[in-house]
């Protein structure tokens, strides 16, 4: 099937409200790249979409809260996704999961798992440690797996983050950088052929 001719709307963020985040570099150089590669890309920062923790109650009173909500109606305007992971503790972090969870509560007369059922992902992490948050993708590519999202195979962890990166944000091992691009770019190309 030839690819869409509709550029594909590519929502990219980190799974940290750090400011210096290692991951929110890692997702600005995967962002860039998908442009590059045809799509067009919003960058959105968990900082700004400061959410409560999920609580039933709260859901039962109120619904889904407002950020929450934002970051619902992101994901549903957009088919695929490039995700930047922190590991804590060998799993992804309270931030990334809070905010799946609510994006992937329903509302009257919506299809199950709206936000997330049949769109594309690429997943990567940055961290000090010698693993680069490995052990973390392990767990968000279940997690979206089970979600309906189509997870594309490849993955990138940058090791020893700290000292990783450039000035300029780029990555300083040019293998490593041009694995980040390459899985930005094969999200991009997964998600236009699904769009057929
Ligand atoms: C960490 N960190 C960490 N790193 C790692 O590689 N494996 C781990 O299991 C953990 N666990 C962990 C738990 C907690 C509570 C914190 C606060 C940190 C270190 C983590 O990778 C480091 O803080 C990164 O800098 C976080 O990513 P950002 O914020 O730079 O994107």
């Amino acid at each position: 099937m030839p690819p869409s001719t509709h550029s594909p709307r590519i929502l990219a963020f980190a799974g940290s409200t750090r400011k210096d985040s290692y991951n929110k570099k890692l997702i600005n150089i995967a962002a860039a790249a998908a442009r590059q590669a045809g799509a067009e890309v919003t960058v959105v920062d968990l900082a700004q979409l400061a959410m409560p923790l999920y609580d039933g109650d709260l859901e039962a009173r109120e619904g889904i809260p407002p950020n929450g909500k934002k970051f619902k109606e992101l994901l549903k305007s957009h088919q695929g996704m490039l995700i930047a992971a922190p590991e804590y503790n060998s799993s992804i972090t309270g931030v990334l999961k809070n905010a799946i969870d609510w994006a992937s509560r329903p509302e009257p007369n919506e299809p199950a798992l709206v936000a997330f059922a049949g769109k594309v992902a690429g997943i990567m992490s940055a961290s000090p440690g010698a693993l680069g948050g490995l052990r973390g993708l392990v767990h968000l590519r279940a997690i979206l797996g089970n979600i309906h999202v189509i997870v594309v195979t490849d993955q990138v962890a940058i090791n020893t983050a700290h000292e990783a990166f450039n000035p300029d944000g780029s990555l300083k091992d040019e293998k490593k950088q041009a694995a980040v691009e390459g899985l930005a770019k094969k999200v991009v190309s997964v998600t236009s052929r699904l769009m057929g």
